[in-house]
């Protein structure tokens, strides 16, 4: 064959892969294996250092995949400033956007453009969950970063902690997530904090029955009111999302939810349908089953809306457009 021909091929290849949507928007587990070889073992790093200084870091990442992938797909418009980063969910909320920075400027050293924010962003939040005791699963890879960020979409798109779960499981299914996906991803409250603002209602004055919310435990009911009393100065005070064993990753998030000892109103209301009581009452008592549900519903999560081919582009600064 011609030089020339080859040439051809070179240019036409990749450009008829596209040309079939399906496959053009797949992404692949080997995408930065010739470009960046490093790049899990870079990745790694920054979240391990970072754990050694904050522990919560693993639950902040983890959240951060979750609010990227829920607004405008997993493209890392959460990390661009402004936007999202001002949303009610994410405002003096959401954190480790300089975790993610030290990663990618240090992938950026090993592999100069060639690495999207949001792949980052979906290795860190994988990364975090092993380090903390949990599952590690195969992250496919070759998301592409956006070019825009919306406040507003990521405030009626998030789920609120106040919202019926008929409500929660609507906004999953207009992600392509199921029901079963809303239970086991809601696992990952086994790790983190939350500010007592987002469950305060419940303790004091229950839709203004001028009672705590009766599906929370009694023992449970003091403590968090001790971490929160009754007045907004307590509001960003903070306490664990699984009262019971908060540094590990395991299911006792599902256990605790049996004995109403979930910390959000959106937690125990899983208890509240018998179809995702039963999913809870599987995964308490099957750890290996959370652990592999956990992983396959983190992987659909996480390709949520991503862009690939020539869409979007890889950011320099995740902070940034180009
Ligand atoms: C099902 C609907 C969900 C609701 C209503 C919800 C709500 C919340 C709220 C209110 C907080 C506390 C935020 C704060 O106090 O600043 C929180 C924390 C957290 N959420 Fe969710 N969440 C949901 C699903 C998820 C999912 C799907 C994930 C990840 C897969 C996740 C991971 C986390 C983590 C790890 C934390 C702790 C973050 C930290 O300590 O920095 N959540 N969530
Ligand atoms: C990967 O890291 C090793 C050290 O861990 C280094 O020797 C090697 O040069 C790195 N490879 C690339 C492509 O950056
Ligand atoms: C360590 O963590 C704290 C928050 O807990 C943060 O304010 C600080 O910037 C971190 N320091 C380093 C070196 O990452
Ligand atoms: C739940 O969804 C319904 C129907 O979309 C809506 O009218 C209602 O305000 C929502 N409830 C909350 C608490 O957001
Ligand atoms: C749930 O309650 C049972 C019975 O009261 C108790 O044995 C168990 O330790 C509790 N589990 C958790 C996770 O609190
Ligand atoms: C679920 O609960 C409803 C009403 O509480 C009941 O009619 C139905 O039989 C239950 N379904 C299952 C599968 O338990
Ligand atoms: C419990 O887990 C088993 C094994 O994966 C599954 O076949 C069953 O459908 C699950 N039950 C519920 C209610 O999710």
């Amino acid at each position: 064959m011609s030089r020339s021909h080859y040439e051809f091929l070179n240019f036409s290849l990749p450009f008829m892969f596209c040309l079939v949507p399906l496959v053009c928007s797949q992404l692949d587990y080997k995408f930065y294996d010739y470009t960046c070889p490093n790049l899990t073992k870079i990745v790694r790093y920054g979240v391990w250092s970072a754990i050694a200084n904050d522990t919560r870091m693993p639950a902040s990442l983890l959240r951060l995949q979750f609010h990227d992938c829920f607004v405008n797909g997993c493209e890392g418009s959460v990390l661009l400033d402004g936007g999202e980063k001002n949303a009610l969910p994410n405002m003096n909320s959401a954190r480790g956007f300089e975790v993610i920075d030290a990663i990618k400027a240090n992938v950026e050293k090993a592999c100069p453009s060639t690495v999207s924010c949001a792949d980052i962003l979906a290795l860190a939040a994988r990364e975090g969950v092993f380090l903390q005791g949990g599952p590690y699963w195969s992250v496919p890879l070759g998301r592409r970063d956006g070019l825009t960020t919306s406040e507003s979409a990521a405030n009626t798109e998030l789920p609120s902690p106040f919202e019926p779960l008929a409500n929660i499981t609507a906004k999953f299914a207009s992600k392509g997530l199921d029901m079963n996906d809303v239970v086991v991803l809601s696992g990952a409250h086994t790790i983190g904090f939350a500010q007592c603002f987002t469950f305060k209602p419940r303790l004091f004055d229950f839709d203004g029955s001028g009672n705590p919310d009766p599906t929370l435990d009694a023992s449970l009911l003091s403590s968090l009111r001790s971490v929160c009393p009754n007045q907004d100065s307590s509001d960003s005070n903070l306490a664990p999302l699984d009262p019971v064993s908060s540094a590990k990753f395991d299911n006792i998030y599902f256990k605790n939810l049996l004995n109403k000892s979930g910390v959000l109103q959106s937690d125990q209301a899983l208890m509240g349908d018998n179809r995702t009581a039963a999913m809870v009452l599987n995964y308490s008592k099957y750890p290996f089953l959370f652990t592999r549900d956990f992983g396959a519903s983190m992987v659909k999560l996480s390709s949520v809306g991503v862009l690939t081919g020539k869409d979007g582009q890889i950011r320099q600064n995740c902070r940034v457009v180009n």
